[in-house]
């Protein structure tokens, strides 16, 4: 078996840490148990580039359940967690190739070793696996039956392939289902971006001003646990739609450069590139802290940055805090632009992930049993499979909830009773 990981002696730490996480994940434990009599995924190698966190390794456990055999790499250099890389390796016999820390060289080196299992189905976070596959290896796209998509970005690459018929097997976009994007993207973002910030800096969020710029699902659910902590908020966004939506939900809606005249913290969750940039940086006060949370490092642009400085200006000042002194004042940039919650916390929280998992397990599950008659398109998750999981997932919470009289039900179907 090839594994390439930090520390092998991690893994008692990683086992009990992944045991923990198993407790709040009962709904993928559901499918576990049920793949584990069904083996609907036997004999099927999979390569998954996914974040190597505890509730991957619950989402693997169940897919080797299932009959699969996982090989797996990081889809973010700096969020893997060690100790449940090493565990995986001795406790599960999978394949890992993810160190935390690793450079961008060795990013690529392990999506290629797990490509060089040559999978039949690929389970990526941010596509960066299924992009390598088609551009750098197309004599191996054909092997390929299918794949799942977990992330807004992902998805969005996915469908630009799509569009541009580069696209050459189907993909099940599982970050699409409500049952993902709703719970995992707001509450799983907005608490684990909060997460990542206080540990990294320790810093108050009470009284003080954080400018969230995008306000899709991820930016609403920053930004409202961040007023739930007493922060002073400001959205920005580029949507009129969204930006109309964080007005009425209460938020300040200010462009970038006046925003960054006024906040202490600033969180990226555009999706896109140079969100804050030169004129912005020069704009922001002594001390504001600047972390991104959206997929790639690429919404502070830290090149313009680091210019602007000068390598001699920037220091380290506490584990993923870096410093960058600027015409006497410093911002400080967490965990190199790079995804905040993932590297400088655990990520979403294993109660919120359960359902996202979920989505990912019966996802590879109902493509396979598609028998090869879908097209190579960007697929939604079923809506059958994304309200069975919201019903699980309540029944776990122990909520009940109404029943429709069947006089309540034949008043839906009519369209004769009125005024
Ligand atoms: N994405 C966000 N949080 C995550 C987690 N805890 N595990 C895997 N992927 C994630």
């Amino acid at each position: 078996m090839n594994f390439d990981i930090a520390d092998p002696n991690l893994a008692d730490l990683g086992r009990q840490r992944i045991a923990w996480a198993d407790t709040q994940m009962p709904v993928l434990a559901t499918i576990r148990e049920r793949f584990a009599k069904e083996r609907p995924l036997e004999g099927v190698t999979m390569a998954a580039c996914l974040h190597i966190t505890t509730e991957t390794a619950n989402l693997f456990r169940a897919l080797k359940a299932g009959g699969a055999t996982v090989v797996a790499c990081a889809s973010n250099p700096l969020s893997t967690q060690d100790d449940v890389a090493a565990s995986l390796v001795r406790d599960e016999s999978i394949s890992v190739f993810a160190i935390k820390g690793e450079d961008t060289d060795t990013y690529f080196r392990h999506i290629d070793a797990c490509l060089d299992d040559r999978p039949q189905m690929t389970m990526d976070d941010g596509c960066d696996l299924v992009s390598r596959l088609h551009s750098a290896r197309p004599e191996q796209v054909g092997e390929v039956v299918a794949g799942t998509e977990e992330t807004t970005t992902g998805v969005i690459r996915l469908r630009a392939m799509e569009a541009a018929g580069a696209l050459r097997f189907p993909i099940v976009a599982v970050n699409d289902a409500d049952t993902k994007h709703l719970f995992d993207n707001r509450y799983g973002t907005g608490q684990s971006t909060l997460d990542g910030i206080i540990r990294a800096t320790n810093v108050l969020l009470a009284g003080r001003v954080i400018v969230v710029a995008g306000y899709g699902q991820c930016g609403r659910g920053v930004s409202n646990r961040a007023r739930g902590m007493g922060a002073h908020v400001i959205v920005c966004e580029v949507d009129p739609l969204r930006a109309l939506e964080a007005v009425m939900d209460g938020f300040r809606v200010l462009p970038m450069a006046e925003a960054a005249r006024e906040g202490d913290i600033f969180v990226t969750v555009t999706g896109d590139r140079d969100v804050l940039r030169r004129e912005h940086f020069a704009a922001m006060k002594d001390g504001a802290i600047l972390a991104n949370s959206g997929h790639f490092d690429i919404e502070i642009d830290l090149k313009t940055l680091g210019e602007m400085t000068g390598a001699e200006r920037r220091r380290q000042v506490r584990p993923f805090v870096e410093e960058f002194l600027l015409d006497g004042k410093r911002l400080l940039v967490l965990a190199e632009g790079r995804l905040v919650n993932l590297s400088a916390a655990e990520g979403h929280p294993a109660a919120v992930m359960d359902m996202s998992f979920a989505n990912q397990a019966l996802a590879a599950e109902w493509v396979l049993q598609q028998g090869g008659t879908l097209e190579p398109r960007v697929y939604d998750v079923p809506r059958e499979i994304d309200r069975e999981i919201a019903r699980l997932k309540l029944e776990t919470m122990a909520v009940e909830i109404d029943v429709l009289t069947p006089a309540q039900r034949e008043y839906l179907s009519s369209w004769t009773v009125g005024t």
